[in-house]
């Protein structure tokens, strides 16, 4: 890959370029009439679509063939549980239930604790992965899910259900394969060059095309799953790729636990999501006086980037902030509290539907319609 950015499932360096990634990593751009196919088969508009910030998909088209012909398709996505989740874990949860709303399927949301746990890096216990997967879960459940249509699982519970496919995955992925695919080496241990066929699994859970939604980094694994799902009776995986949620420390990079202050927590106080979104790197002018002059650049301005990616969906809105803050009508200090306000309340909201998904949790892990057949189930 380039030397000036890295992007794999574990670490984003560097200012990402994303044409280059479609071109790296085989993908598709999204262009202007798959876009509009989409909407058009959705019945609404979503703005992380129409402001490409998913902007790569792999055989979409394909999947709104299957729907536009009553085959249908199925969702597929999930969640690393290395800790708290932060806001931009959250977005292709939202994303999901958006599509799900609008095309009524089923959804697999797998928590992969074996891999958090296999991270040698990440230094987790066993117990310790397994705990985050359970708050994860909670997390995610609040997204609003349809309950019969949606099934949470976590590998270390639901593995049995899924070993003999996990098997036969297996078997079809040679060591320099994955050595190439995810750069492991000698040292690294076992346990992660057998992973990737567990995060495989779910994409073969139904004899229907699957569509996944996630960010970027995640497609080394569907690279592998495409190459030998129809090996082992199965369809091709399907995905749509998003950015990443700039780090609120600058626009390189991605937010990551070992450096707090690039992120912002579901589960973050008030004062410190205040404090954090203050300090925000901005494109403004050293001072008030020139920016009112010079005017700021909205595309390094992190608060605005946050406020394009997913805090205002109003494009007339955003458009407004976009102009006034180039003509240096808004000053930074005005963009960074324009966003907190949005950041506090969506947080507020998520927190409160958290409480209520305590109740609701074992519809998606164990009783709900869909989880229930999924007990039922063993994939071979
Ligand atoms: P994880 O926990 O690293 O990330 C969870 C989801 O969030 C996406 N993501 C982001 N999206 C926007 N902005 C960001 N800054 C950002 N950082 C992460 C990830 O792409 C992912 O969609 N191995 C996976 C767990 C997994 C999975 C899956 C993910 C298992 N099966 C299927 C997606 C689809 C992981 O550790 O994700």
């Amino acid at each position: 890959m380039d030397d000036e950015f890295v992007v794999t499932p574990w670490k984003v360096e560097g200012k990402v370029d994303y044409a280059k990634l479609i071109e790296h990593f085989g993908t598709s751009p999204i262009d202007d009439e798959l876009l509009n196919r989409l909407i058009k088969d959705a019945g609404e508009e979503h703005h992380l679509l129409t402001r490409r910030i998913f902007f790569s998909h792999r055989d979409l088209d394909k999947v709104l063939d299957d729907w536009e012909s009553g085959k249908g398709f199925f969702l597929y996505t999930g969640r690393g549980p290395s800790g708290p989740m932060h806001i931009g874990h959250i977005i292709p949860f939202y994303f999901t239930k958006w599509l799900q709303d609008r095309f009524k399927v089923n959804v697999y949301i797998q928590l992969t604790d074996d891999e958090k746990f296999l991270e040698e890096e990440r230094r987790l216990t066993l117990e310790e992965a397994r705990k985050w997967a359970r708050d994860n879960a909670l997390d995610i459940a609040a997204v609003g899910f349809d309950p019969d249509k949606t099934f949470i699982f976590q590998d270390t519970e639901y593995i049995k259900n899924m070993y003999p496919l996990a098997l036969k995955v297996a078997r079809k992925i040679n060591f320099s394969w994955v050595r190439a695919v995810f750069g492991f080496d000698m040292q690294t241990n076992i346990g992660m060059s057998f992973y990737p066929a567990i995060q495989v699994v779910p994409s073969l859970f139904e004899r229907k095309r699957c569509l996944i939604p996630c960010a970027i980094d995640q497609d080394p694994y569907w690279r592998i799953q495409r190459d030998i799902a129809e090996s082992l009776g199965f369809y091709k995986t399907a995905a749509i790729h998003s950015k990443f949620l700039p780090p609120l420390t600058g626009p390189i990079g991605k937010m990551s636990a070992s450096k707090p202050e690039s992120a912002i927590y579901l589960h973050e106080d008030e004062k410190s999501i205040r404090k954090k979104i203050w300090k925000a790197y901005s494109g403004g002018q050293p001072t008030a006086e020139l920016h009112r002059k010079l005017g700021g650049n909205p595309e390094i301005d992190v608060a605005f980037q946050w406020l394009y990616f997913f805090f205002e969906p109003d494009d007339r809105k955003l458009k407004k902030l976009e102009e006034d803050y180039r003509a240096g009508k808004i000053l930074s200090g005005e963009m960074k509290l324009i966003l907190t306000e949005k950041v506090l309340k969506f947080i507020e909201e998520h927190r409160a539907r958290r409480e209520e998904a305590k109740e609701l949790l074992h519809l998606y892990m164990y009783d709900g319609e869909l989880a229930r057949e999924m007990w039922r189930k063993v994939h071979e």
